[in-house]
């Protein structure tokens, strides 16, 4: 299988066992949000390479396959892969409509997945950190959240960008994605304190395991 394919499994193989496990992912998230409603998440992990882009991918798949209005985008401007696994163009994107030539509509893709829409990165500013923690992108997240019944940020790793604390600041709650045998534990509880201290609101831990 091509990684495009690879990545985006439970759009490719809906019947799978992995589909079945986002589907799982997917019904744990919904149970989190009975109190409260969780309607923008931010996907990270404490490192690189961890599976960050291809969780939220799929669980984005997922979520779109069961009905919901979703809005996926790419907020790892500085390594952007969302547009590749979609197969998208992505001269314009998130970095275009936060400084302002663009607007959110004109940037978004419509998928053929349910109602599954896609906000590419964008070319790479920069001052990516600058950009994401911008009263602009406050204003995209209240626009995306009236057109959207959930926005899923892929992030940059939480340990690494300065960026990713402002934005898990800024959604309803993060998911933390950890690699099994590559994730050192240290690192996840660093990822852990340190999103404490961002006050965000840590919905749970997905393992990844690339075998
Ligand atoms: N569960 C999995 N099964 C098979 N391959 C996987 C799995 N998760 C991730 N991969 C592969 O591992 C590589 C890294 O995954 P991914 O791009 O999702 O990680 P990331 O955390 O977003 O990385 P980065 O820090 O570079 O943004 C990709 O080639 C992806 O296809
Ligand atoms: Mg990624």
């Amino acid at each position: 299988m091509s990684d495009r394919k690879k990545s985006l499994i439970t759009y490719i193989n809906p019947n799978s066992l992995i589909a079945e496990q986002y589907r799982t992912i997917r019904a744990n998230i919904q149970f989190s949000s009975v109190e409260k409603k969780f309607r923008s998440i931010a996907v990270t992990s404490p490192g690189f390479g961890e599976g960050k882009s291809t969780t939220v991918s799929n669980l984005a798949i997922s979520m779109a396959q069961q009905g919901e209005k979703i809005l996926l985008i790419d907020a790892d401007v500085r390594n952007p892969t969302i547009h590749t696994a979609f197969n998208l163009n992505n001269d314009v994107g998130l970095t275009n409509v936060l400084i302002g030539t663009s607007s959110v509509n004109d940037a978004v893709y419509q998928t053929e997945i349910g109602r599954l829409g896609v906000l590419t990165s964008g070319p790479t500013p920069p001052n990516p950190a600058e950009l994401i923690g911008s009263e602009a992108m406050r204003n995209l997240i209240k626009k995306a959240l009236a057109d959207y019944d959930l926005v899923l940020f892929d992030c940059p790793s939480v340990l690494e960008a300065a960026d990713t604390k402002i934005l898990a600041n800024e959604c309803d709650g993060v998911i933390l994605v950890v690699s099994s045998g590559k994730t050192d534990k240290e690192k996840a509880l660093e990822a852990n304190r340190v999103l404490t201290m961002a006050r965000a609101t840590l919905l749970g831990v997905i393992l990844n395991d690339k075998k």
